[in-house]
């Protein structure tokens, strides 16, 4: 069956408290579209985990900084929405810019901790981007669950400060993020790597599972870190950050032996930003 086409904030409201009603539990996956298996295993948690299903589809122009893609994103609606009546979802909020921002729109979520360093240090206005548009998100849906993935760990732990912090009343679940079968983490953005550029792509995941394997035991991650950048370099990626942090409060690493650790990259293939990030 077609999932219900929802544009509004009040009729999202609606539908949500007329389930609610009915004393069924609702799950969100908030998306950008241009849906992939990465996004298709978020709904399938959110199946799994929940008697409504609710997909979240909005590019979100607060998130772009003006020199990056927003224009470019890809979009298809419409195949969208045939991919997600195949998984059995209930209904997708697609709304206008105008309806996430009306005209005067005029505040903005900013998250301290997890936001700072990494990611936020080359996207600067990015984490509150999503931080604003995901409470908005919430607190119009106020889903039990709403299923996030890895493959954007950051983004994963600013939304879980975010709820946390505002005591939203949802569960945000993370989910392990969804490869190629040659290692290459699915993106909306693999769409921009040319031929060439996407035989070489899968070398990011290889670098990090390399590296996953030997920090820890290593006297100098620090020096292992730079090599691995020098040789991703090498490579022809350019490479914005290779760096480990504190798995659960994303704070710079103190105990390279027994602290939940995750190593993060970004780097530039030609135009295409990858980011990629395993758990050590
Ligand atoms: P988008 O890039 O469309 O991703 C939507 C969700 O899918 C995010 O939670 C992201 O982590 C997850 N995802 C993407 N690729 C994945 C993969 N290969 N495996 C598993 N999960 C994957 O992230 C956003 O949109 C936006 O920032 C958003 C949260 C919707 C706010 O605008």
């Amino acid at each position: 069956m077609q999932p219900e086409t929802i544009r509004s904030v009040p009729e999202l409201r609606r539908d949500v408290a007329a389930w609610r009603g009915k004393g069924l539990s609702v799950g969100m996956v908030p998306t950008m579209g241009a849906l992939h298996r990465g996004h298709e295993a978020l709904v399938q948690a959110a199946k799994a985990q929940s008697d409504r299903v609710l997909v979240t589809l909005f590019v979100n122009p607060a998130q772009f900084a003006p020199n990056e893609d927003f224009a470019a994103y890809p979009r298809d609606e419409e195949a969208d929405l045939e991919k997600l009546a195949k998984l059995g979802v209930d209904a997708l909020f697609a709304p206008s810019v105008e309806e996430m921002y009306p005209r005067g729109f005029d505040t903005t979520i900013s998250v301290g901790g997890p936001s700072q360093g990494v990611e936020g240090e080359f996207r600067p206005h990015f984490f509150a981007g999503v931080a604003t548009v995901v409470a908005k998100l919430l607190i119009a849906g106020l889903p039990d669950r709403a299923f996030f993935g890895e493959k954007d760990f950051q983004q994963l732990l600013v939304v879980k400060k975010l709820v946390r912090d505002l005591a939203l009343p949802t569960e945000i679940v993370g989910c392990p993020t969804v490869r190629e079968m040659d290692g290459l983490a699915l993106s909306s953005r693999n769409a921009y790597l040319s031929k060439e550029e996407r035989a070489r792509a899968p070398k990011l995941y290889a670098m990090l599972r390399a590296l996953s394997g030997r920090l820890r035991r290593s006297a100098t991650p620090g020096v292992d870190l730079d090599e691995a950048k020098r040789a991703l370099g090498r490579t022809g990626f350019s490479v914005e950050y290779l760096e480990a942090r504190n798995a659960e409060t994303f704070a710079t690493v103190a105990d390279w032996k027994n602290e939940p650790l995750r190593l993060l990259v970004a780097a530039r293939l030609g135009k295409t930003r990858l980011i990629d990030n395993i758990a050590i």
